[in-house]
């Protein structure tokens, strides 16, 4: 590791906690400090278990915020930088794509420039780190797979935000000679995840014997990796990466939403000793996401053969110890389902 302070943007969310996690506790000799506006997605819980170890801090701010950032900077002279801080929702991006350009673009750039004053065409031993998602790609057919060299084709207002963020980056290493890396990543599940997201979304209601709200027909694909094996191709990348490349990271497990869910009710059913076939019942068809996009699958060879990394979990696996997490922690799911969430998913879901 050639960082000796890492800002991690983001951290108090789903993947960014579990990076921040994982950084805390296998380097102790780096300082991680933890860069989170605690939006409705940030929730600082998901890090109760490190938040007293020596070498972690948190900074609550917004990436927005140009004179802040900059300041931030300043106080902690940052070697490195991970940035996931992000409006991270596709259905939020549909209803309100502004808030996704002021954090996803103007943020990252306000980071990227804060980086660029402070390191001051010093580069060596710096790296920014910007997380991104397989979004940008588009839409897959039938057949194929996302590479490195597929062409932009981002169709929903959050998915452009990214890759015009990615865009930017890249303009920074080109342009001024930033040392930056950036990847890919295809759906993340796991414990931590705010119930937005199918998977946590699909979890609770079962629990709660609600209908689990199926878009279009169903058969829209997904590539799902369990969020730990995400953190660790970070670490790697953020470690080994060539600055300048892309890595596409992925599951190589694809489901079609329906199969899916149909398997986390049999699951569920088990778990929680119903009769099968009792959360299969909730299975309810809405109308599908405007634009929603048909398939995305990564192909991770690169990753793989280049650094070495591969998915450490089988999806069974993972798809049981996410939904163990869930009822384990009933407690983290009725903090974040508060007043907030209820008007959301009522909005969200009430006209389908
Ligand atoms: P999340 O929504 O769970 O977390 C985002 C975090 O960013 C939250 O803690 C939030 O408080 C913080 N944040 C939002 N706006 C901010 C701002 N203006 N200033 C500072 N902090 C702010 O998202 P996630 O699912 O953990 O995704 C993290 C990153 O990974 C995002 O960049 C996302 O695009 C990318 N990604 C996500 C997935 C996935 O499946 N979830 C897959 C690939 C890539
Ligand atoms: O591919 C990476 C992306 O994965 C990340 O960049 C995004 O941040 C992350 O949110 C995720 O985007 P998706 O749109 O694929 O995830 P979501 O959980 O919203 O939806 C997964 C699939 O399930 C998608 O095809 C839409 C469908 N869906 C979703 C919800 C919330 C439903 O059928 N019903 C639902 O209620």
């Amino acid at each position: 590791m050639n960082s000796k302070r890492v800002l991690i943007s983001g951290g108090a969310g789903f993947i960014g906690s579990h990076v921040v996690r994982l950084f805390v506790n296998k380097y102790p000799e780096v300082e991680v400090i933890n860069l989170d506006a605690l939006t409705y997605a940030g929730n600082l819980e998901n890090l109760a278990d490190i938040d007293n170890l020596p070498n972690y801090k948190f900074e609550k701010g917004d990436i927005t915020d140009e004179e802040y950032i900059n300041d931030l900077f300043k106080k902690y002279d940052f070697d490195g930088v991970i940035h996931l801080a992000a409006e991270s929702h596709v259905d939020r991006s549909i209803t309100d794509p502004l808030s996704f350009i002021k954090t996803n673009i103007v943020g990252t750039v306000n980071l990227l420039n804060a980086a660029r004053n402070h390191w001051n065409g010093e580069y060596e031993n710096k790296l920014f780190y910007h997380i991104s998602t397989d979004e940008v790609y588009g839409s897959l057919g039938e057949t194929g797979l996302f590479t490195e060299d597929t062409s932009y084709d981002p169709r929903s207002p959050y998915s452009a935000s990214k890759a015009s963020s990615d865009h930017l980056v890249r303009a920074y290493f080109h342009t001024y000679g930033m040392p930056v890396v950036i990847s890919n990543c295809s759906n993340n599940y796991g414990p931590n995840q705010f119930p937005e997201k199918l998977i946590p979304l699909v979890i609770n209601n079962i629990k709660n014997m609600k209908p689990i709200p199926v878009y279009g027909k169903g058969d829209n694909i997904r590539d799902w990796l369990y969020v730990v094996d995400h953190a660790r191709a970070i670490d790697v990348i953020f470690n080994e990466g060539k600055h300048g490349d892309t890595y596409n990271i992925g599951g190589i497990n694809e489901w079609t939403n329906i199969d899916l869910i149909r398997v986390m009710c049999r699951v569920m059913d088990r778990k929680l000793n119903r009769e099968a076939g009792a959360s299969e019942s909730l299975i309810t068809f809405v109308k599908d996401r405007a634009g929603h996009d048909r398939r995305y699958a990564i192909d991770s060879s690169k990753l793989m053969n280049e650094l070495d990394w591969k998915p450490s979990l089988q999806f069974e696996e993972g798809i049981e110890k996410t939904i163990d997490w869930y009822l384990e922690n009933e407690k983290w799911m009725k903090n974040v389902i508060d007043g907030t969430y209820e008007k959301y998913y009522n909005r969200q879901y009430e006209e389908r």
